[in-house]
């Protein structure tokens, strides 16, 4: 049993260090592929709410890169996470991927007591961290503080299929069958029991959404990816001036210097 949040954030951590080594591979086995076209929908939903502006995006629980080095496409990004062998692999893709370095910086920190000052970004992603926080409403607020006023929040996350067939079909695979192929090829019977169960416990799409707006995000809304199994949940830190956003923000940032 579980008793702390300190205690299951040290456990979070250690499971990711014991299967770091073989979680590209799994995740893109377990799901077929799906991950990397739910980070690609990420990256198309960020541009349109971020409308050609400029800034540093924080990929928070950047694990391994991968969401960090799609952003990287368009924005300076900031990869975080508390977990050091998954940063050394992420360090090592970008090293392979070329020039990845200059745009993508990594840093070791937990999403609880981020190492940022205030509004330092104009946006932050986390793709399946949001769900291992020890304190989830916590986070939120952290990452509510590192944003930038008009920033926006966006939260990739597995959530709760919604097409009665193919839930049950879901269901069955993420339960049953999911936990015995984690188990056999990364060796750690615990992590891919713990991925279905860490699911279950996590908000349906609504309450998540209610919970951001608790946090004190405005905007909010999310879409389901793949019939639900995935949702992405998007939320703005309200503007200084009202709810105008990180453009407007920019703008009157230009405005004022000038
Ligand atoms: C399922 S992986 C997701 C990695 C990556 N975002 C992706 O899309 O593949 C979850 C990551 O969140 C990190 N993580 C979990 N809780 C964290 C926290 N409190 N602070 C920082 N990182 C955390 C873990 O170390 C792990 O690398």
């Amino acid at each position: 049993m579980i008793r702390s949040p300190d205690e299951k954030s040290r456990r979070v951590r250690e499971m990711f260090a014991g299967i770091a080594r073989r979680y590209d591979f799994l995740n893109h086995f377990l799901s077929l592929g799906t991950d990397i076209y739910w980070r690609k929908r990420v990256f198309r939903r960020m541009t349109a709410l971020l409308d050609g502006a400029d800034g540093r995006i924080l990929d928070l629980c950047c694990g391994t890169g991968d969401l960090a080095l799609e952003l990287a496409r368009r924005w300076k990004v900031v990869g975080c996470d508390f977990c050091h062998p998954m940063l050394v692999l992420a360090g090592q893709k970008l090293v392979r991927r070329g020039n990845g370095r200059q745009v993508i910086r990594l840093a070791e920190g937990d999403a609880l007591q981020l190492p940022f000052a205030d509004a330092s970004f104009l946006a932050v992603t986390v793709a399946f961290g949001v769900r291992n926080f020890a304190d989830i409403d916590r986070g939120l607020r952290e990452i509510r503080r590192v944003l930038r006023p008009g920033g926006v929040l966006g939260v990739l996350e597995f959530s709760h299929p919604v097409v009665p067939v193919f839930r049950g079909i879901f269901r069955f695979y993420f339960q049953r069958i999911l936990p015995r192929l984690g188990h056999w090829v990364s060796g750690d019977r615990s992590a891919y029991t713990y991925l279905p169960a860490s699911v279950g416990d996590f908000p349906a799409a609504e309450p998540f959404r209610e919970m951001l707006q608790v946090c004190g995000f405005v905007e909010t809304a999310f879409e389901r990816f793949t019939g639900g199994v995935a949702a992405l949940h998007v939320g703005r830190r309200p503007s200084l001036r009202g709810n105008e956003g990180p453009v407007a923000r920019e703008r009157a940032d230009e405005n004022e210097a000038s």
